[in-house]
Formats: C-alpha cells, structure tokens, sequence
C-alpha cells in the first residue's frame, strides 16, 4: 500500500472532497481524473468548476504537491491502491425504473475500467449516492477480471452545496460501510485512517456495505420529508391565520425535533432530494413494499403541489388573469450561494407563470447561465441581471431565492418603477414585509395569513 488515492469524477463531490483529503493528507499524493478534458483544465486553472467558498485556498494550496487533475484515468488506476469513484448517478429518464431509479450507466463504465486496468489488489470506494446494493453490482463487474483483489466500500458524502469545505472539514458523521470480512476490515481501516488525519474518531462511523448505502438515501429522504411537512402546514397557516414563522418556532423547540431545517418556502430542490427520494420510491416498489413507496413519493408530490400553490395564488391576486403581465422572478438558483439550478423550484415555477402566458423576467445574481439553459424551451422569457431592471414595469415580483442582496435593494425605487397595483410574492419570507406594506406593495408570503 503507497496510501495514494485516486478519484474518477471531477464534479461537485470528487472535486471539493479530494481537495480536503489531500489538503489534510499531505503524505499521501491524491490524483483526480475525469473523461472530460475540458472540466479537468478548469481545475487546472484559476477558474475552477465548482464555485465553493473556501474552496480556492485549498486547491491553490495542493495543487501540483499532492494534488494533480488530470484525464489519465489509466494511470491513476495503476498509481494508486485505493481508487475513488464520484461520478454521477441521476435519475434514469428511460427505460425500465424511468423517472425512479438511478442511471448507473458512469457508475458501471468506471467499475469496468478500474477491473481493466488495475495492476494489482485495489479498494474502491463508492462516493456517488447509490441504490442500496450496487456494491454488489460492482462487485461483479470487477470480479471479471478475476487476477486481483477488489474491495468494495461505500462512503457516501453529506456535504451541502455552498458549504461544502466547512462541512468536509468538520462534518457531523463520516459513514463507512465495509463487508464484514478480514479483507473487507482491513479496507475499512485504510479508509479510516485517511479521515482520521483531521476528523475525530468518534465521528468515523462504521456499518455494513447496505447500511451505508441505505444511509444517505434515508438521511436525505428524512430531509426532504421534513421541507414538505413544514410546507403542507405553510399552507394551513394561510388558511387559518395562523404563520408558519411562528409554529416552526415552536416545534424547534422540542429538542427531539431541532429547530433546523423548518423554513417554509417554494420546495426544495438541488441535485440529491428528488433524486435520492426517488430513489428509494424505486426501491420500495422493488421490494413490494407499496405503502412504504407511496409515503415517500407523498414527499414529492407535496414539492410539487407548493409550487402549484405559489402560482395560483399570485393568479389569483392578480385578478385571475395573468397573460400578457410582466411578471419579474427574483431568484433562480435552487437555494442562495449557488450558481445551480439543478431542480430548482424557480423552473417549475416559471412553467406553470408560462402556462398562464405571462411575461417572465427572470433575475439572479450567479445562475442567469444555468438559467438560460434550463429556459430554452421558453424562448421569449427575458433574462436580466439587474434586478431594477427586471422590476420596472412588472405587474408582481415573486422571490423564489433567499439572496441576501435582495434584503438591500432600494425597495421604494423598485415600486415606483413597477405598474400598480404592485405585488411581492415573498416565497422565502426573505424581506421584512411591513416596510413592503409601508411603501404601498401588495405582500404574499408563504405560511402567513
Ligand atoms: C442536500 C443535503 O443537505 C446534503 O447533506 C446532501 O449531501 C445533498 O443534499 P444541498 O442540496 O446542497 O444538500 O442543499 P440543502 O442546503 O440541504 O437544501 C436543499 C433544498 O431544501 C434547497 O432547495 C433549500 O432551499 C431547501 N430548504 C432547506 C428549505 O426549503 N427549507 C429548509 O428549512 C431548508
């Protein structure tokens, strides 16, 4: 064992997860590889591919002493023993499980080239989220080239989008899920040691291969489930007068609930949620499990069924009829601090406003790139950077993201630039609603009567 590690996959787990083993591993020589020449010369350069704070200092910091990108996946293979794989898994768009279930497609074409080109015994450690018992799978696939020894681990990865660097640095739990043999604990052990060099030990969590697998399904269904309760009960607190900022207050206040994670907005989105819910919803059924599955598609449909009512609401203060007004979305990454929009509610939202053929004007301080691409098939929705801009001679602005640089904006120009009567959608019950009234918008929000 030389201790170095490879990792196939430069995305937004490989990329921010390799830099902090190599950053905290300074023995240890940690090579990056992907197919995609292009994305391997942005890590490369002074312009990464992933936008993290932090995440800058800590590859300027090792690139090029223990840290190298590259798209010699080969050679890294057969330069190191243990060997990475966080490429992506997203929801399957055809075939058999479409819509459900995981496209394992990357998944297996990297199995098979580390089976191909491995020179010797490896470990291979699963860090894309994956249905329960793909180690199994691949497993199998590796098994074809029956000369060497590979070991299968599963180490999912929790970190959050735009916190990525602190979360690597100091997460909650590191999981590790290893098979129960002399072979498999010893695995275990390799990968723990390299954890171990900053997080500590009482957080290094070790299970069986499924428990792990299973984990960060569950971890991420857990989350999303608890979005869409506090959601469906944004939408009794409109209906009674009672308001979600409040209730949530409360029920965070049971220590056994945890005041985290109650806010009521738009749904949530992002690449894991849907994808991970899904997932499970795919497992269950194949399993037979039907009532298990349903609850937990409950968990999307209620996604779904919030940004519905955001629509229908400013549908109906609008007096019923939106075509032809200009309707400014504030937002439209998944969640404030990113640039993706992968899943965002602010796309489905801006279909169903399309539906009603309203004007879209779409506004956001770092994802207009992404938003360009996801809004293709709505050619006549304009983009805007300035959020003034966006505003002026707009019927409503809907926030659909929590950017803190809306809270500052000069909201009596807004107003006065806008048609009346104007109306703010506050879908994040980002801004302070009272001094909205006080200049003369018309103010919905999400939860509050
Ligand atoms: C999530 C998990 O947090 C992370 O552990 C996992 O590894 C990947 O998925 P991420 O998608 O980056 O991370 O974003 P997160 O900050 O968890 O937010 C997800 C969505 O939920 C966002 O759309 C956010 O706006 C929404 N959300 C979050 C709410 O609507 N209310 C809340 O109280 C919290």
């Amino acid at each position: 064992m030389n201790g170095d590690i490879a990792c196939i996959g430069a995305g937004y787990i490989g990329g921010p997860t390799m830099a902090v083993i190599a950053k905290m591993n300074p023995g240890r020589r940690v090579l990056v590889v992907d197919i995609n020449a292009e994305r391997i010369a942005a890590w490369n350069s002074d312009n990464l591919p992933v936008y993290e704070p932090g995440l800058d200092e800590v590859v300027k910091a090792c690139r090029g002493k223990n840290l190298f990108f590259s798209t010699d996946i080969a050679g890294a293979i057969k330069a190191c023993d243990m060997i990475f794989v966080g490429v992506n898994t997203p929801t399957k768009t055809f075939g058999e499980g479409a819509g459900y279930a995981s496209d394992l497609q990357y998944w297996e074409a990297s199995a098979r080239t580390i089976a191909q080109e491995a020179n010797g015994d490896k470990i291979v450690v699963e860090k894309s989220t994956l249905p329960v018992r793909t180690a199994d799978a691949m497993a199998e696939v590796l098994h074809t080239h029956p000369e060497h020894t590979f070991t299968v681990l599963s180490n999912p990865e929790f970190l959050a989008e735009g916190s990525a660097i602190t979360d690597l640095l100091n997460p909650d739990r590191v999981l590790i899920g290893g098979p129960q043999t002399a072979r498999g604990r010893a695995a275990v052990r390799a990968l723990v040691e390299v954890y171990a060099a900053w997080v500590p030990r009482r957080r290094i969590v070790t299970t069986n291969v499924w428990s792990s697998e299973l984990s960060k399904l569950a971890a991420n269904a857990m989350l999303a489930q608890r979005i869409s309760s506090v959601n469906a009960l944004s939408a009794l607190c409109e209906a009674t007068g009672a308001d979600i900022a409040e209730v949530a207050r409360v029920m965070g206040m049971d220590r056994r609930i945890g005041d985290k994670f109650l806010r009521a907005g738009p749904g949530f989105g992002g690449s894991c949620f849907k994808k991970d819910v899904l997932n499970l919803v795919y497992l269950c059924r194949s399993y037979g499990l039907e009532a298990e599955a349903d609850y937990w598609e409950g968990v999307i449909r209620m996604n779904e069924e919030q940004q519905r009512r955001i629509v229908a609401r400013t549908v109906k203060a609008l007096f019923n009829t939106l075509a032809n007004k200009r309707i400014a979305l504030f937002g439209f990454a998944f969640k404030a601090n990113t640039g993706d929009t992968r899943e965002t509610p602010a796309l489905a939202v801006a279909n169903l406003l399309d539906a009603e053929r309203a004007q879209l004007v779409v506004t956001d301080p770092k994802a207009l790139g992404n938003a360009r691409r996801d809004l293709a098939h709505l050619p006549h929705v304009a983009l805007e950077p300035d959020p003034y801009a966006a505003a002026a001679d707009a019927d409503a602005i809907l926030v659909m993201t929590e950017w803190p640089c809306y809270r500052e904006l000069d909201w009596g120009r807004v107003y006065a630039s806008m048609r009346k009567p104007a109306l703010i959608f506050d879908t994040r019950n980002l801004l302070d609603h009272e001094a909205l009234r006080r200049i003369g918008f018309r103010v919905l929000a999400v939860g509050r009567p």
